[in-house]
């Protein structure tokens, strides 16, 4: 295996302006790991410049691919759900992944989703790293093993630290759950709806008791 990789992650495709058209159009254009070559596009975040709330997942999946927003498909649905009863607005909020491109393994004629590997999520985190700087959100939801570990480090255990405000300077309220995919794919798919919004529950909470800015 070469010990160097080609690529030379995302820095070295960051627009001189950090401004989100800047980002939004140079992201098409990133070549900083190998997820490129196979999506058909980058999904960058969606949402308002001034959130509140900044929710990352892992990796965009086949429908987001698709159509180049976040959380649009069965996860994203899902999502809209437990913001819902968590009371927390989606409109109001910004929604972005930690890895932009759809890394993905053939299944037949489907398209199955695959994990990003640590090198890929680490080329990728200069994107999530000027969406933050840019929205500067007061609560940060880090939803999944990989938003958590990108920005948290690799030892980072979600089932450990789920639900609560973490030691963290990235935003006023940083807060690490499971991705709604895996609540997807549980057997137990109530309880495991229901320990979604309840951490979310967190984060409302946070939002109504905290002084606006
Ligand atoms: N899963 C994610 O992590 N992000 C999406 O945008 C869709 C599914
Ligand atoms: Fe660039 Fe991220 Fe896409 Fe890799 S996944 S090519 S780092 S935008």
């Amino acid at each position: 295996m070469p010990r160097t990789s080609p690529y030379p992650t995302a820095a070295a495709f960051m627009p001189d302006r950090l401004t989100m058209t800047a980002l939004r159009d140079a992201v098409q254009h990133c070549e900083g790991c190998p997820l490129y070559a196979n999506a058909t596009q980058a999904v960058f975040g969606e949402g308002l410049r001034s959130a509140e709330v900044m929710l990352v997942g892992e990796q965009p999946g086949d429908q987001e691919d698709r159509t180049g927003a976040p959380f649009v498909g069965p996860a994203g649905k899902l999502l809209d759900r437990a913001l819902d009863e968590a009371g927390i607005d989606r409109r109001k909020a910004y929604v972005t992944n930690a890895v932009k491109h759809f890394k993905w393994r053939a299944r037949g004629t489907r398209r199955i989703h695959d994990k990003p590997s640590w090198t890929e999520q680490r080329a990728c985190r200069p994107w999530l790293e000027a969406e933050l700087a840019l929205v500067k959100p007061r609560a940060l939801v880090l939803m999944g093993a990989t938003a958590a570990q990108s920005l948290l480090g690799k030892s980072f255990r979600v089932t450990q630290n789920r639900g609560a405000a973490l030691e963290s300077s990235l935003a006023e309220l940083v807060t690490a759950t499971i991705h709604p995919s895996a609540v997807l794919r549980a057997d137990d798919r109530e309880e495991m709806f229901a320990g979604l919004v309840a951490d979310l529950g967190l984060v409302a909470d946070e939002l109504r008791r905290a002084a606006p800015r």
